[in-house]
């Protein structure tokens, strides 16, 4: 996508749609009079009774034979006093899919006031928006014949926004990236093929890259990562990923992402149903992987440390069973008492390591580590907990400026013996009460006392259901949520 910007007013913009955002209660007949003027009142005449009220994600497309554009496309922006930077996303996401079905490629939009927000913050929501919206996964299958693609779009504010455009034009794109990973299905990125990615990435992007192996994780005794990858004839693998600028020492920020390239469960066998689903479970290691090409990319003055375990959970004659106890790479033992519950496992070691290695300033971990989160939450909000206020505070707020969710659980420790085992110092599975928290709480064991949190990604990295900028499958969550919070 190319995405271009300009000074030049609404009623001076040459493209094939111009895109109008307009709130619900606008006091004027229109708050883009000057277009207005230039094409004849079509704009205030669809305001006035011709079922066009600007309520939010509504759009209606208005033809200007000989005017600068082919045509208009207005877009609701609902009530002014709740309009905000994801109403704002999720409106120009709805007008560029309006556009482009009607045969446009290019488009151009113009920025609105909107209370509270810069030109700048504006324009990355608007090159997000349109790049992420534009979105398909095309790898086994070609678009369908005569399918118009958005190929241009021309942001239009009073004051310069290139930097922030470009800016969001890189996170959008590692955010496709993500989500290509997420979609890709699982024969062909089991653990040695994923980390290849990672390896391509990194030498693409100027990160340092290590992959430690089965048989390096064997003499390091990272068995809980073993234990997992028993079951697969691949065995499995951890990636460090690090963006070290020149001048930024000290200790590094971790951030850890659940890689199970493909989860059937193990002996404790999922039901057939929505198994397929379950290629999805390494999105937490693609957020990493696509964070830690942006910090490179944009050169972000911060040491960072990517950390991804990556196993297939395979039923198998060589699988761990549940009953097994494993001695994890800290020494914890940890009693299997269900081998779906793999997650955790492989994040035991992945924190432990990171914690033993890097002495990070803190660690922050992604994983699609729960059926409990999509109960709790479905898909509007990830689970957040963690041990550190600060850091738990910085991250929800990232959430909110980027409309990655967080919403957060506690992680006191009256519930900390829920994940106590008669056998073992920890058990990986519970009943049925408080599941995200178990999952969580099991993760804490492994931490120590770096500033941890936990986002639980289950319901946000894949969904069965489109939002306006995000086409069904893979999301790439945690992109644009974990660079926003390691650029504020
Ligand atoms: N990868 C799943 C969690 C999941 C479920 C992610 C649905 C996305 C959508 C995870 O490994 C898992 O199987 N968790 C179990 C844990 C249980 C056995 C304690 C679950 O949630 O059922
Ligand atoms: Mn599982
Ligand atoms: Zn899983």
């Amino acid at each position: 996508m190319k995405i271009s910007t300009t000074n030049a007013p609404a009623a001076e913009l040459e493209s094939e749609a111009l895109i109008l955002a307009i709130p619900e209660d606008a006091d004027k007949p229109t708050p883009w009079e000057a277009v207005d003027a230039a094409v004849g009142g079509i704009v205030s005449d669809a305001l006035t009774g011709r079922g066009f009220e600007g309520k939010r994600g509504q759009t209606l497309s208005l033809s200007t034979p000989g005017g600068r554009s082919r045509e208009l496309v207005l877009v609701g922006l609902g009530p002014s006093a709740e309009i905000d930077l994801e109403v704002w996303r999720r409106a120009v996401a709805a007008a560029a899919t309006k556009a482009r079905q009607r045969g446009n490629r290019k488009i151009a939009v113009p920025l609105p006031e909107i209370d509270g927000h810069d030109a700048g913050e504006l324009a990355a929501a608007a090159t997000e928006a349109t790049i992420l919206t534009s979105y398909r996964y095309r790898e086994f299958k070609a678009a369908p014949a005569g399918r118009v693609e958005l190929r241009e779009v021309l942001i239009a504010a009073p004051v310069d926004v290139t930097d922030a455009t470009e800016r969001a034009h890189k996170v959008a794109d590692a955010t496709s990236w993500a989500r290509d990973l997420v979609n890709t299905p699982s024969n062909e990125k089991r653990p040695d093929a994923f980390a290849a990615l990672a390896v391509d990435m990194a030498a693409d992007a100027g990160l340092n890259c290590e992959v430690i192996d089965d048989a390096a994780a064997r003499e390091l005794g990272l068995n809980a990562l073993l234990a997992v990858g028993d079951g697969s004839a691949v065995g499995p693998r951890l990636v460090l990923l690090e963006h070290r600028p020149a001048g930024a020492e000290g200790p590094p920020t971790v951030i850890v992402g659940k890689g199970i390239t493909f989860d059937t469960g193990g002996i404790s066998l999922k039901p057939p149903q929505k198994m397929a689903d379950m290629k999805s479970d390494m999105a937490g290691a693609a957020a990493v992987y696509g964070t830690m090409r942006v910090l490179a990319e944009l050169d972000v003055p911060r040491r960072v440390v990517g950390v991804t375990p990556l196993a297939e959970n395979m039923p198998s004659s060589a699988a761990y069973r549940p009953g097994d106890i494993i001695r994890a790479y800290d020494g914890t033992t940890i009693e299997v008492v269900n081998t779906d519950a793999e997650g955790r496992v492989v994040l035991a070691d992945a924190l432990a390591y990171a914690r033993k290695h890097y002495e990070p300033r803190c660690m922050v971990d992604l994983a699609t580590l729960t059926g409990a989160c999509v109960v709790a939450l479905g898909s509007h909000a990830a689970g957040l907990m963690g041990t550190d206020d600060e850091l738990c505070d910085a991250l929800v707020a990232a959430g909110e400026a980027t409309g990655e969710r967080l919403w957060r659980l506690p992680a006191w420790r009256e519930y900390d013996e829920i994940v106590d085992s008669e056998v073992a110092n920890v058990r990986n599975s519970a009943g049925r009460a408080a599941g995200v928290v178990t999952a969580g709480m099991f993760l804490k064991r492994f931490v120590g006392d770096t500033p941890w949190a936990h986002l639980d990604i289950a319901g946000t990295a894949f969904l069965d259901k489109a939002t306006p900028y995000q086409p069904k499958g893979g999301t790439g969550f945690g992109v644009r949520l974990l660079t926003r919070w390691l650029t504020a």
